[in-house]
C-alpha cells in the first residue's frame, strides 16, 4: 500500500468577512504561497485500526485513540471514516505539516482539514470529490468556530477566486485583470472563533446597527465582484478602504491592523484592509505590482512580522 499526500492552500478574505457569517457575500482568494500538507502512510506492523498522527509543528504525537474526538484533526479523521464507512482502518502515520500561520486569518484550520481528508481518503481508496471534501471540512470548521460562514473550506478546497454567500452553491469569479496584493501579518495571533463570538454578542445587543453595518459590507463585495469581473481594479482600492472602516464599526481591528493599513496607503497602496477575523492575524493591501516589494518593506518597518505579495488571477 502506498503513501498518499495530499496539499491545500491558504486563503485570504479580499471583502465580506464577518458579514458573510450573516447571510452576506463575500470574496475570497487561495494564497498558494502558503500551504498545509498531510501524508498517510502504512504501517505495516501496526495494529489495524490503529492511526498515529504526528504534527510537529503543534508538539501533537499521539494515537487518534488517545484523542478528544473533538479534537480537530482526530474529528478530520473521523469524519473521513464515518462518511466512508470504514471502522477498522489498515493501520498507518499520518504527518501533517503546514507553512501557514496560525490563528492569523489564512485559513490554516480548514487547510490542515482539506490535506487531511483528501489525503485518507485517497489512502484508503475511496478519494472524496471536492464537493465532498468541501462538505466535510466545513463540520470540522464549526468545531474551530461554532457559527463559520463555510467561505474558508469552499476557498480551500476548490483553490480558486469565490464569491460566497451562506447555503448557496458555490460561485467562481472571473478575474479579469489580475492584480497583486501585499499581505502583511501583524504577528498577533487572533483566533477566529473568538472574534467571531464577539461580533455576535454585539449583533445580539445592537441587531439593527450591526444589520446596517452587514448591509453596507455586502453591496461593497456585490461592487468589488463587478469591478473583478470587468478589469476595473483601481476601483478596489476603495471598496477596499471602505470596507475596512466597516470591520472598525464593526469591532474587529486593532491599534496594529490600522497601523499597517496607514503604513500600507502611505506606501501607495490603492487600497487597504483587514482581512480574516481580525483583531490581530492579516491584513491586505492592494498593490500595481512594480510599487508591491516596496509596500512590502513598509509594512515590515511598520511591525509586520511576515509579508507575502500574492498575484490575484
Ligand atoms: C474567516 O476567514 C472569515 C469570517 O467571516 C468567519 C467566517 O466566515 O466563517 C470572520
Amino acid at each position: 500500500m502506498p503513501a498518499f499526500t495530499a496539499s491545500a492552500p491558504g486563503k485570504i478574505i479580499l471583502f465580506g468577512e464577518h458579514a458573510v457569517v450573516y447571510g452576506r457575500p463575500a470574496i475570497a482568494v487561495p494564497v498558494v504561497q502558503v500551504r498545509a500538507r498531510a501524508v498517510v502512510s502504512p504501517e505495516p506492523r501496526g495494529e489495524p485500526g490503529s492511526v498515529h498522527i504526528q504534527a510537529p509543528a503543534i508538539a501533537l504525537d499521539a494515537r487518534l485513540s488517545d484523542l478528544s474526538p473533538d479534537h480537530p484533526i482526530a474529528a478530520a479523521v473521523t469524519a473521513v471514516f464515518n462518511r466512508l464507512g470504514v471502522s477498522r482502518p489498515p493501520a498507518c502515520n499520518l504527518r501533517i505539516t503546514s507553512t501557514i500561520p496560525v490563528a492569523a486569518g489564512l485559513g490554516s484550520g480548514a487547510a490542515v482539514s482539506v490535506a487531511i481528508i483528501r489525503a485518507l481518503s485517497a489512502f484508503l481508496g475511496q478519494p472524496l470529490a471536492d464537493e465532498e471534501v468541501s462538505k466535510l471540512a466545513f463540520e470540522i470548521e464549526k468545531l474551530h468556530h461554532g457559527t463559520p460562514s463555510g467561505i474558508d473550506n469552499t476557498v480551500i478546497t476548490y483553490a480558486m477566486p469565490v464569491y460566497f454567500m451562506r447555503g448557496q452553491p458555490i460561485e467562481s469569479l472571473h478575474v479579469s485583470q489580475p492584480f497583486s496584493l501585499v499581505i502583511g501579518d501583524s504577528g498577533i495571533a487572533s483566533p477566529t472563533a473568538l472574534a467571531v463570538g464577539d461580533v455576535r454578542r454585539l449583533w445580539r445587543e445592537h441587531t439593527r446597527h450591526y444589520e446596517t453595518l452587514f448591509d453596507a459590507v455586502g453591496e461593497i463585495s456585490r461592487r468589488a465582484r463587478r469591478a473583478i469581473e470587468h478589469g476595473e481594479t483601481e476601483a478596489l482600492g476603495p471598496l477596499m478602504n471602505a470596507n475596512h472602516d466597516l470591520l472598525r464599526e464593526i469591532g474587529v481591528s486593532s491599534a496594529e491592523l490600522d497601523r499597517l493599513v496607514v503604513a500600507a496607503l502611505e506606501a501607495g497602496a490603492l487600497g487597504a484592509k483587514l482581512s480574516g477575523g481580525g483583531r490581530g492575524g492579516n491584513m491586505i493591501a492592494l498593490a500595481a505590482a512594480d510599487l508591491a516589494p516596496g509596500i512590502a518593506r513598509s509594512l515590515e518597518a511598520a511591525g509586520a512580522v511576515r509579508t507575502i505579495i500574492s498575484r490575484v488571477e
